[in-house]
């Protein structure tokens, strides 16, 4: 007897009935860029498809993703002046604060998560404060705790701290509860790769590091224990949401986190893994949309829960 599992691809329901993985709208998180300024909707090269978007733009566009069912934004500021601390980071009238109660005035139900990081907003473009030539993890957190208050103030439901010092997810969550955002949500990057993948991001934050790079803070792309202590540390000092970064190229750390973890585990398809698939679909090279579905079920097969991607708005409009 021969064993036939072709029997299950006959047709396309068949095909249906049996598949194991399903990709919804209510999957993904849309990052967005917001600036500075009025009017603005600023193609951005890198990353065709992507813009930066001003306060008042960003408000479209936020209203835009929730009408095609999309639940989420993650938000990212590029502030009008930098400086060594990235004060600009936690004013009450910046560009992250002053979009998140906006976008909140318009769309209450709209789940706005804010990026909590300073590489945008320090003039040297390092996570962090520096001393002596490195970045200082413990006057950090501070600041990081400073900015995720000013976030939850005006109005984010979660903020998700990028920066990968250590004990931030305990710092952050004692300022919010101190504070009383007890409501507020801990989205934390935890575990985050010092990744080649993140190019086009800094071109359109304008955060790369003005000297050195980040291994000294971000993972080591050969590691996988560490993900996993990583993530155990996260989910200790009291994250709701943990995520793994790149993606794609971490499908096998996606899975052995989700495998320890009984926290929601996101995964962020970032910018290169982007601009890779638009580069080549420009070319002629790949079929841009299909090669988008397929990268977006691996990502939920390895066992992520939630996506953070460029694609939400074309994928949304593929799953119709
Ligand atoms: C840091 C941050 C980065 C990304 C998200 N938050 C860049 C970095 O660590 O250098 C990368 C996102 C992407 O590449 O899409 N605030």
């Amino acid at each position: 007897m021969i064993i036939r599992p072709r029997r299950l691809r006959r047709n396309p329901v068949i095909r249906e009935m049996v598949r194991e993985t399903s990709l919804s709208v209510k999957d993904f998180i849309a990052p967005l860029f917001v600036k500075y300024g009025k009017g603005r909707k600023e193609p951005i090269p890198s990353m065709p498809g992507q813009f930066h978007f001003s306060v008042d733009t960003v408000v479209k566009e936020a209203e835009e993703l929730w009408s095609s069912g999309i639940p989420s934004i993650l938000l990212f500021g590029v502030p009008e002046y930098k400086d060594s601390t990235g004060s600009s980071s936690w004013a009450e009238d910046g560009i992250v604060q002053r979009a998140v109660s906006e976008i909140k005035n318009h769309l209450p139900d709209m789940v706005v998560i804010t990026d909590v990081c300073l590489c945008e907003y320090t003039d040297h473009g390092h996570c962090g404060i520096i001393k002596n030539g490195d970045v200082d993890n413990d006057s950090t957190l501070e600041l990081l705790a400073i900015q995720a208050v000013s976030h939850a103030k005006a109005g984010a439901d979660f903020v998700a701290p990028s920066d990968m010092m250590d004990g931030r997810v305990s710092s952050i969550r004692n300022a919010l509860e101190n504070g009383n955002f007890t409501g507020t949500g801990i989205l934390s990057y935890a575990v985050k790769y010092a990744s080649a993948f993140y190019g086009p991001f800094r071109e359109a934050a304008d955060s790369a590091p003005g000297f050195g790079d980040r291994r000294g803070y971000q993972m080591d792309p050969a590691n996988a224990l560490e993900a996993l202590r990583e993530a155990e540390l996260d989910i200790e000092e009291g994250a709701d949401i943990i995520m793994v970064k790149p993606a794609l190229p971490y499908l096998d750390i996606v899975r052995n986190v989700r495998e320890i973890s009984l926290i929601p585990v996101a995964a962020y398809n970032v910018s290169g893994e982007y601009a890779m698939v638009k580069a080549a679909d420009m070319k002629g090279w790949i079929d841009g949309k299909k090669v988008m579905m397929e990268m977006l079920i691996s990502i939920k097969r390895a066992g992520a829960d939630l996506i953070l991607t460029y694609f939400a708005k074309e994928a949304a409009l593929e799953l119709g």
